[in-house]
């Protein structure tokens, strides 16, 4: 059995309930204005959205730099960065803890990676897992590390308020086509009762002959919203889902300050009511319901237990990312 927070914590917050329980009172009173202010955002972009004019790719694959799994010789951590190439360009997506672990560097290096193979670096959102560490999180800054070359003003993506130091930043406020055939389906709004209101945005890409590839950083908006949307921007069918779910059902891959910090700070729900068995039941039968043929899963923000049972209930194959691997996605 695993605590959410560590018990040599519980005197400390016995001692401080106190102050501790008005402070939650008053942070729920926020987070339920912000759960009304995501719905309300969200359903008003998927009514508003068209279709997009997605080219149909002839290839299209991933190469992973960060993640919880990793090939042998490779460096993992509970982060993401993907790097996407098509016949038309490439893309990477979200930079993982950065230089703070050196993980995505390191990788870089052993796969012969540097900005100069992409044309756009695309963040999903301002997390500190995506955007390099958690300094670059709290300046709202993404902090690609020097080692991975210079972006001479290379365009960054972004779905929040945010900078990037030598990129050339846009924050999108809609679906479109970026770089290398692939479209952003537009920034996604979650609640979140610790970390506030977030943005995040998803990748689609739409795969001659197969149908459409949906990239996701840590899928905080819910695949159900998200594929919501997908719908709006194509008649496609969905066969592909790559990326993070954000199921943390028993475990939490990141701890910090003695908390299984994911069970507590990403799952849009209060402390007292943690992410379970029925929140998978729903997304497993949103995507069966799809008819999602294959799930490349992250285990940077999904436990064992989730992923054996997406593994288990999915009408899909399914896989698990690995840093280092190069995945064909048709
Ligand atoms: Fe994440």
């Amino acid at each position: 059995m695993t605590f959410r927070v560590s018990p040599l914590l519980w005197p400390a917050i016995a001692a401080g309930s106190p102050a501790i329980v008005p402070a939650l009172f008053v942070r729920n009173r926020r987070y339920r204005k912000n759960l009304e202010r995501a719905a309300r955002s969200n359903e008003s972009r998927i009514e508003n959205a068209t279709a997009l004019d997605l080219p149909a790719l002839g290839s299209l694959s991933l190469t992973v730099l960060s993640e919880w799994e990793a090939d042998p010789g490779f460096r993992s951590e509970a982060g993401v960065s993907y790097v996407l190439r098509s016949e038309r360009g490439a893309v990477l997506f979200d930079v993982g803890f950065g230089a703070q672990s050196g993980v995505v560097v390191e990788n870089a290096r052993r796969l012969g990676f540097t900005l100069g193979d992409v044309d756009a670096l695309v963040i999903s959102h301002m997390h500190l897992d995506h955007v390099g560490g958690l300094e670059a999180q709290k300046a709202r800054r993404v902090a690609v590390p020097a080692e991975l070359g210079s972006p001479d003003g290379m365009d960054c993506f972004l779905p929040d308020e945010g900078g990037a130091e030598g990129f050339s930043c846009h924050v999108l406020g809609s679906p479109r086509v970026l770089d290398a055939g692939i479209a952003t389906i537009g920034p996604l709004a979650r609640a979140m009762f610790f970390f506030g209101y977030i943005e995040e945005q998803v990748l689609v890409a739409r795969l001659e002959g197969s149908g459409l590839a949906v990239i996701t950083g840590c899928g905080h908006p819910t695949i159900e919203v998200i594929l919501e949307m997908v719908r709006r921007l194509s008649d496609e069918p969905v066969h592909t889902v790559c990326g993070g779910l954000h199921f943390p059902l028993r475990r939490s891959r990141l701890r910090m300050w003695g908390l299984e910090a994911q069970r507590f700070f990403g799952t849009g729900k209060p402390p007292w009511s943690p992410i379970d068995d029925d929140d998978l039941d729903h997304a497993i039968s949103v995507m069966n319901r799809a008819g999602v043929r294959r799930v490349l899963i992250s285990a940077h923000d999904s436990d064992d237990h989730a992923i054996e049972r997406m593994d288990r209930e999915l009408d899909a194959e399914v896989e698990t990312l690995r840093a280092g691997k190069t995945y064909e996605m048709r």
